[in-house]
């Protein structure tokens, strides 16, 4: 997934408020992109007036390389953000992309039982809430692609705050966990009745580490392979300034915005 990097500037086409502090950016640039993997981000230039000189780290929401489309989902929370969700139609926004490894999608026959266990070879479950949202979206639209199966699983503190629930289940079967029980199940999504009726393989999670954690004990459990998207603070995002590492099982530092964001749970120090 090393693939080559750019940076171009992209026009923004639609700028869609998805209530709350979100935002869902839709925009176009006239170069040919490189192959995009879902878990990769962005990093979006803000003017240094506004957020000094560092770019801010964005997930890849989803792309169409071909014809040089891209989505982001931005929340607001602060200066940087602020600035990006507010550009209009027609304004151009400078990114560098794609940057860092994503999730791993496996090279499996699907019609091959996996003999030991008796399991299905390969069945996912995408566990994600707020901006976490944004790539297992992408994810589960390449998922789709190759006609995988996979659940998702989405989590929120109340309706108000739940986003791209519906997107989600254009694409696939998708579950909702409130923490008021405003929509969908009243509780955290590792307490979803899904865990006990599917015997999963991949569980694939982005969201507030908490929530990500809990997840990962879960998925341990069930002995699923469990990939954590982390959204450590970050500043180059091209492993020269270090300021993002993370520990991993071992003790040793490891490069977010290069290393990751993607990893599997079980080689991070959590
Ligand atoms: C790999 C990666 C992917 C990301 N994907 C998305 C995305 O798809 N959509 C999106 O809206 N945001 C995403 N983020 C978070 C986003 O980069 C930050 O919210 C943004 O940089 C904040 O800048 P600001 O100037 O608006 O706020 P600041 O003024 O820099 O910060 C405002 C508040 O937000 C908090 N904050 C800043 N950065 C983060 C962070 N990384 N995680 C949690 N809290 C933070 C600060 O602690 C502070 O409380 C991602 C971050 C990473 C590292
Ligand atoms: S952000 Fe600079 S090394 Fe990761």
């Amino acid at each position: 997934m090393g693939n080559q990097k750019q940076i171009t500037d992209f026009t923004v086409q639609r700028n869609i408020g998805l209530g709350g502090d979100f935002v869902q950016l839709h925009l176009h640039s006239d170069c040919e992109l490189p192959a995009i993997f879902p878990g990769q981000f962005v990093q979006v230039h803000v003017p240094s007036s506004i957020h000094g000189w560092l770019r801010i780290p964005i997930s890849i929401h989803d792309a169409d390389p071909a014809s040089g489309q891209l989505k982001l989902l931005v929340q607001k929370v602060g200066k940087g953000s602020e600035y990006l969700a507010s550009r209009r139609e027609g304004e151009k926004v400078n990114l560098v992309l794609p940057l860092g490894k994503g999730f791993f999608i496996p090279e499996i026959d699907l019609k091959k039982e996996v003999l030991e266990t008796h399991r299905a070879p390969y069945r996912a479950l995408l566990v994600g809430g707020g901006c976490g949202l944004a790539p297992l979206y992408y994810l589960a639209s390449k998922l789709k692609e190759k006609g995988f199966p996979f659940d998702i699983l989405v989590g929120a503190r109340n309706k108000e705050r739940l986003v791209l629930a519906n997107e989600l289940a254009q694409l696939g079967p998708t579950g909702i966990c409130t923490e008021d029980g405003s929509v969908g199940i009243k509780g955290l999504v590792t307490e979803h009745p899904l865990w006990k009726g599917v015997d999963y393989t991949h569980v694939y999670t982005c969201g507030p580490t908490p929530m990500m954690r809990a997840v990962a004990a879960k998925a341990h459990e069930m002995k699923a392979v469990c990939e954590v998207s982390l959204e450590n603070t970050m500043a180059c995002g091209l492993g020269a300034c270090l300021c993002c590492v993370t520990a991993s099982a071992e003790g040793h530092h490891l490069c977010v915005c290069t290393e990751g964001p993607v990893f599997k749970a079980d080689t991070l120090g959590w």
